[in-house]
């Protein structure tokens, strides 16, 4: 397979999109899209504001792609389920502008909140098995069942990202184990871009942290090395008495997985 050279990002004006977009400068041609207009576009880069909701839109976005990495996302599913089937609708809209514009392929963050209910341990061993927290996490069990959709019935290649806690560094006793550092989001999202051995895959987005119940099984299958650890940043963390992310085994989306965290009645 030809080499991957230009990408086009979703949601490319937040936390994950501008760190994809400083690590892969100058390596891929990248297309910036978001409803909120990114940084002006340096060498290598346009930048278009679009809704990923708007078929002609993101049709003519995707044109001339190789790789869609779908990262946009409204944070406020919670808030009411309409903004939820909105969202899902919003990407589907952005994986048939890949079929119908001919990008071969798609990165698609998804979220540890699509197997929130499980245990870590169980959650990294079962792989692709929905676990959804939330309506959150419905939304992003509804993207991958969208990849393997355009995988098996339109030969797209496609990675799902179930990311875990993505920031600068850990800052609570759960996030020494889940923690995915801004290093290892590019490297791993990369391997989106880069892998031959999957047509499809789901895999968790950790760092290499020393608390890691296990490691995701398909990490070395795609080339995912992760380099940083947050164990570095564990005497920097107040453990509450009780937290039982310190020796339970608590489900993996926390505070997503409480009978009533977007529950209304
Ligand atoms: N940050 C994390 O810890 C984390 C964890 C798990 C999964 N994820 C997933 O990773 C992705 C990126 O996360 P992030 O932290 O960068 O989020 P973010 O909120 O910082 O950025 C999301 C961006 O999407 C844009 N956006 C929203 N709706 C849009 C639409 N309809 N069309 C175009 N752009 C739209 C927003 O303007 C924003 O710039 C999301 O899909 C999120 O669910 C993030």
């Amino acid at each position: 397979m030809t080499a991957i050279k230009r990408v086009l990002i979703t949601g490319a004006a937040g936390a994950i999109g501008r760190t994809l977009r400083a690590a892969w400068r100058g390596r891929y041609a990248m297309r910036l899209l978001d409803v909120v207009p990114p940084e002006p576009a340096g060498a290598g880069e346009e930048t278009i504001v679009a809704d990923c909701a708007d078929q002609q839109a993101m049709i003519a976005a995707a044109q001339g792609m190789d790789a869609i990495v779908h990262l946009a996302v409204d944070p406020k599913t919670r808030a009411a389920p309409e903004r939820a089937w909105a969202l899902i609708g919003a990407t589907w809209t952005v994986f048939e502008a890949a079929r119908i514009a001919g990008a071969r392929r798609f990165v698609f963050a998804s979220s540890n909140h699509a197997g929130g209910m499980a245990a870590m341990d169980e959650a990294l061993a079962s792989g692709v098995t929905p676990r959804p927290d939330s309506l959150y996490g419905i939304c992003k069990v509804a993207g991958e069942a969208m990849a393997r959709h355009h995988v098996d019935k339109h030969g797209l290649t496609a990675l799902c990202l179930r990311i875990g806690s993505f920031k600068p560094v850990p800052v609570q006793i759960r996030d020494l184990k889940t923690w995915l550092s801004p290093g290892d989001m590019a490297r791993l999202a990369e391997c989106g871009l880069t892998q031959n051995a999957l047509r499809f895959a789901v895999v968790y987005g950790f760092s290499n942290n020393t608390r890691l119940p296990r490691r995701d099984p398909l990490w070395e299958t795609i080339g995912y090395r992760p380099q940083d650890d947050a164990e570095r940043f564990a005497a920097t963390i107040a453990a509450a008495p009780g937290d039982p992310w310190i020796d339970g085994k608590p489900p993996l989306g926390a505070w997503f997985a409480e009978r009533d965290w977007d529950v209304k009645a």
